[in-house]
């Protein structure tokens, strides 16, 4: 049976403001087809009625529809801004002894929210519940329940510090539970940022993160949502939305601030600078890289250790290029230009110019695989997958999409499919060494000595050529010093010679 889209699209968008176009399009005529069984309606136009005049059914469809992608220390780059500059400033400003609000808006199953609250948790310890109060608002009811029941798999650490881990959760051998001093300081709300009218829980925020849910909306809705979450937050109040999305969300609601290389947006002209203060909150701490080859991916390096004032961001060359490039009619640039930003790892810029070429041509191989490379580096492995995926579909053959995935793989531990990516991007180029060395750490790894030194050995003859031969990878920006890798295979096979002369003495 095929359904009518258009009047639940029209109906959804119109209440939530949510698009669903593409995938979200094809996930919509699947959670039609399901709500149809169980609602046991003859055809899609009875239901339709139904869901106009029944809120209950009308919430079940929209907790279908939702993406709640989320993890703990999701850019901790921008929780470093919150604990060091954001929340100082706004403590030494205030005027009463009130906590600062501080609002999760599309808080999902909770990751985020908690977040702040273990952040500002290692920064000021117990006065965290006299000094802030904490709101996570959302519009789907489930992954409300979820936040509320404070329990996590592995899936939402995705590279969390273990002492991390082990302080602020317990584990019981089925899931991480959130410790009750950091799960009793959120109060979650139900939330749709298009309504006309908010829940009292929700005004008077002092900061709020609205993160990875613009993206679900368009440019008109935007808008109006960016005014609603203004309406909610104090005079001289914080805006910070994903970094990637800000610039698209730049739209003369409120004005557009840089610092430290990060933007955010303020209510009220932006303040004094306030230097960080002891202790510094050092997030290599929160997060941990599992990638050791320089310059392939580098979450463990951040950029932000510039001490600057704040800037209103139109000042900003960079910005003003990539948004005049946005509002162009032509817009004129090339890949090489989203590649030189990833290498300085402007991964905001370049993302910005990423949408506008996909816009151009959705299928385009290079934009996804930048695309990919940045979310990889931004740990959204689901989403790098997928982009890789799609630029697979473009070019069966791309030696960058197999190490990508294989990558996406190795991240989440899931080591045979990544095992099996890198030997796709070895078998399309023998002569890919920077496969083979993600394979010879692999199965170091896992223990199979002697493939492994058969890799390294083979990374090392390769990278020995007075011409070292071309490894296939055409468009990620890749920085790796061949010395450098050398060394590490020198070094790993002296380690499995030293393993298995000690293991034959045995
Ligand atoms: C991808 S998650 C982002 C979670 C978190 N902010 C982060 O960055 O990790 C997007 C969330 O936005 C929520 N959302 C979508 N439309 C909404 C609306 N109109 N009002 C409130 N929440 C909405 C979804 O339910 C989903 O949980």
């Amino acid at each position: 049976m095929t359904i009518d889209l258009a009047p639940f699209k029209n109906l959804i968008k119109q209440r939530c403001g949510l698009i669903l176009e593409g995938l979200g399009e094809e996930k919509l005529a699947t959670v039609l087809a399901q709500r149809l069984i169980v609602t046991k309606f003859g055809n899609s136009a009875e239901y339709y009625f139904h869901l106009q005049g029944n809120s209950d059914e009308f919430q079940e469809l929209i907790n279908l529809l939702t993406i709640n992608e989320t993890y703990f220390f999701r850019e901790v780059e921008q929780l470093h801004l919150l604990t060091e500059r954001l929340v100082p400033r706004l403590l030494m400003q205030r005027e009463d002894n009130q906590p600062l609000r501080i609002l999760s808006a599309g808080c999902s199953s909770g990751e985020e929210p908690f977040s702040l609250v273990m952040a500002l948790r290692e920064k000021y310890g117990d006065d965290v519940s006299s000094l802030f109060s904490f709101v996570g608002g959302d519009i789907d009811t489930l992954a409300l329940a979820k936040a509320r029941s404070g329990c996590y798999n592995e899936f939402s650490f995705r590279g969390v510090a273990t002492e991390i881990k082990a302080r602020y959760f317990d584990y019981d051998g089925w899931a991480y539970r959130l410790k009750d001093e950091i799960r009793n300081r959120v109060e979650f709300q139900e939330m749709n940022l298009f309504a006309e009218e908010f829940p009292a829980a929700l005004h008077g925020c002092d900061i709020i993160f609205f993160r990875n849910v613009s993206i679900y909306f368009d440019t008109p809705t935007r808008r109006i949502i960016q005014q609603n979450l203004a309406s909610l937050l104090k005079e001289n109040g914080y805006l910070v939305i994903g970094t990637a999305e800000t610039i698209a969300n730049d739209l003369g609601v409120l004005p557009l601030v840089e610092e430290d290389g990060l933007f955010y947006f303020s209510k009220g002209q932006p303040s004094a600078f306030v230097p960080a203060t002891a202790p510094v909150f050092d997030f290599s701490r929160y997060v941990v890289s599992k990638v050791d080859v320089p310059g392939q991916c580098d979450m463990a390096e951040h950029p932000f250790v510039r001490c600057s004032p704040p800037v209103v961001a139109p000042s900003l060359p960079i910005a003003e290029h990539v948004a005049s490039v946005a509002a162009s009619s032509d817009p004129c640039f090339s890949i090489d230009e989203v590649q030189q930003y990833c290498r300085e790892k402007r991964y905001e810029e370049a993302m910005a110019l990423i949408v506008i070429l996909l816009e151009q041509n959705p299928g385009d191989a290079s934009s996804l695989l930048l695309k990919a490379h940045i979310q990889l580096n931004r740990k959204e492995f689901e989403l790098a997958e997928a982009s890789a995926r799609q630029a697979l579909q473009a070019d069966p053959w791309s030696i960058d999409a197999f190490v990508l995935l294989g990558l996406a793989a190795k991240w989440r531990d899931l080591v045979k499919e990544a095992v099996r990516w890198f030997k796709q991007a070895v078998y399309a180029r023998h002569e890919c060494w920077l496969a083979r060395y993600y394979l010879a750490d692999l199965y170091r790894a896992g223990g199979e000595s002697d493939k492994a030194r058969r890799e390294y050995r083979g990374v090392l003859q390769l990278l020995s050529q007075t011409t070292v031969p071309d490894h296939g990878i055409k468009v990620l920006p890749l920085a790796v010093v061949h010395s450098e890798l050398r060394f590490l295979c020198e070094h790993q096979i002296g380690k499995l010679g030293d393993q298995q002369r000690i293991a034959r003495r045995k």
